[in-house]
């Protein structure tokens, strides 16, 4: 073949088959990124299990929701208690297990270290580790006394944590030829509440020394002297700042120990600050990846390869905004945990059009605990269906939505309540997306669903082609320019691939789109 010829042909051919061996990777393009699995962008419709849910005897309680979701990936806990149940002695019986029945049940599983931070705390530390608290320190308040979170300032820790998590990843290489597993969370929304920063005296002294150069390097601060402190650079920031370099820096070194042994993407998760009004710092978890620490999160913990946010909002700008503010040149956006609530379900949606290589509700399981507010009904088929939804319509697509979006062709719409119609731009062609129904007759556009549930993706194939998705809206197309006095005309609508072609009423209004998992490829002409 000539050489012009097979450079062609490999551009043509990226990811177009995939490989099973290769090892997941995130890739970045133009700011945008793709998770790689088997060598081709993929798309982690997850599910995440409750806390207590990862063990073998629980397992059956496991696999029903996650098979009626349609997730293809589980998120699920490696108990640092169970795993180390004495000094350096580990037991992979239970990652064993979950490893084993993931693959009979054909998802991918993301791990998550439940290490020394579970939601600030350090309960997950083996019980040798909490007999012995003056190795393994919790933290020191400002009025002196002991706060519930690991101090990031303690050597045996750090060692401790180091030893346990390469040992889980080198069991990893060793053990999951098939990739089973995409990606390990490094700890649990770390950071602390109850304190903005360790007062113990080894954090004491580190807070009144100099502010480390890599740090003041990757946030082009330049004091006038090398041995500016903290309060100095930072002012009124200090004690917060300070912490997040802490507790980024010491799993920083978790992930690099880990990461050496066995090069699989790595991320930390984070507790949000409202995304719109933060209140001060002590308000939200001090220390953990939220939106304010992102750059000294990078510049202490340069193995993780995403910090990502657990969004627990039901309030559209507050969802928005969330994703707005992880998407970042320097982050892939990927909402590991997110509520469970029905309405919520169309920001999966949400997080497509901001570029997200994955999104995993939270607490997916039949083990009848629910985090939901008091009178919600437990999860079940019923709670599950908006969410099911999503996964059936995206299911079948996922590669091709994962390619698109790392492209940059995708664009999404989501509901707001009192806001019926939205507009997708796209060059020449506009998509205008209205929500709810009815479906038939001009000048009668939907006003909008009795619950704001509609959701709308549409993709760029083409100049003149789409490819659209919806559920609970229309989805019309426009010429963008609207002085030229033309008109859309459908060309052809195919739904699926060969399941019918689409015309008459289904297409001379807009493209409708209810309850059904219908996928359309749009060819436009003008008239
Ligand atoms: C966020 C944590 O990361 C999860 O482990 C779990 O505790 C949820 N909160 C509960 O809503």
């Amino acid at each position: 073949m000539k050489p012009f010829l097979v450079l062609l042909s490999a551009v043509a051919g990226m990811f177009a088959q995939t490989d099973p061996l290769s090892l997941p990777r995130i890739v970045q393009k133009e700011g945008r990124y793709a998770l790689l699995v088997d060598g081709a962008p993929y798309l982690i419709l997850g599910a995440q299990v409750n806390n207590s849910s990862a063990w073998p005897a629980v397992l059956p309680k496991v696999w029903p929701a996650i098979e009626y979701l349609q997730a293809n990936t589980v998120e699920i806990p490696v108990y640092w208690e169970q795993f180390e149940p004495e000094p350096g002695r580990f037991d992979y019986s239970t990652v064993d297990t979950i490893l084993g029945q993931a693959r009979e049940h054909h998802v991918r599983l993301v791990l998550l270290w439940f290490g020394t931070w579970k939601n600030a705390s350090s309960h997950y530390m083996p019980l040798w580790m909490k007999r012995d608290p003056e190795r393994y320190p919790r933290m020191i308040g400002a009025n002196g006394r002991l706060v519930d979170s690991p101090s990031p300032h303690a050597p045996a820790t750090l060692a401790a944590d180091k030893h346990a998590f390469a040992a889980l990843m080198r069991h990893l290489k060793a053990t999951d030829p098939h990739r089973t597993v995409i990606m390990v969370q490094v700890e649990n929304e770390a950071g602390t509440y109850g304190s903005v920063r360790d007062h113990s005296p080894d954090a004491q002294k580190a807070f009144e020394g100099p502010v480390p150069a890599e740090l003041l390097a990757a946030l082009d601060k330049h004091p006038g002297s090398p041995s500016a402190t903290w309060s100095e650079v930072f002012g009124a920031d200090a004690d917060e700042f300070f912490h997040a370099w802490s507790v980024a820096h010491f799993i920083g070194q978790v992930a690099a120990a880990g990461k050496a042994e066995y090069p699989l993407p790595l991320y930390a998760n984070a507790a949000l600050r409202d995304p719109l009004h933060p209140g001060p710092p002590g308000s939200y978890e001090s220390g953990g990846p939220t939106d304010n620490v992102l750059p000294i999160w990078k510049a202490a913990a340069p193995a993780l390869d995403v910090l990502a946010p657990d969004i627990y909002q039901d309030d559209p700008a507050r969802y928005l905004k969330a994703l707005e503010l992880y998407r970042r040149p320097d982050n892939p956006l990927f909402v590991p945990e997110t509520g469970d609530s029905p309405a919520s379900a169309r920001f999966f949606f949400a997080a497509l059009g901001h570029g997200a290589t994955g999104y995993a509700p939270f607490g997916i399981d039949y083990t009848g605990y629910s985090n939901a507010p008091l009178g919600a009904a437990r999860l079940d088929e019923e709670s599950l269906a908006p969410f099911a939804l999503n996964y059936t319509l995206i299911g079948p697509i996922m590669r091709e939505i994962a390619r698109l979006n790392f492209e940059g062709k995708l664009q999404t719409a989501v509901e707001e309540k009192d806001e019926h119609s939205q507009t997708l731009a796209f060059g020449v062609w506009k998509a205008v997306v209205s929500y709810g129904l009815p479906q038939f007759g001009f000048g009668n556009n939907p006003r909008g669903n009795p619950e704001p549930i509609g959701r709308a993706l549409v993709a760029q194939l083409a100049d003149n082609q789409f490819l659209v998705a919806g559920l609970f809206c229309r989805v019309d197309f426009q010429l963008s320019d609207a002085s030229s006095g033309k008109q859309r005309e459908y060309l052809r609508v195919e739904e699926g691939k060969s399941i019918r072609i689409w015309n008459g009423d289904q297409t001379d209004w807009g493209l409708n789109f209810t309850a059904a998992p219908q996928v359309l490829r749009v060819t436009l002409g003008a008239y």
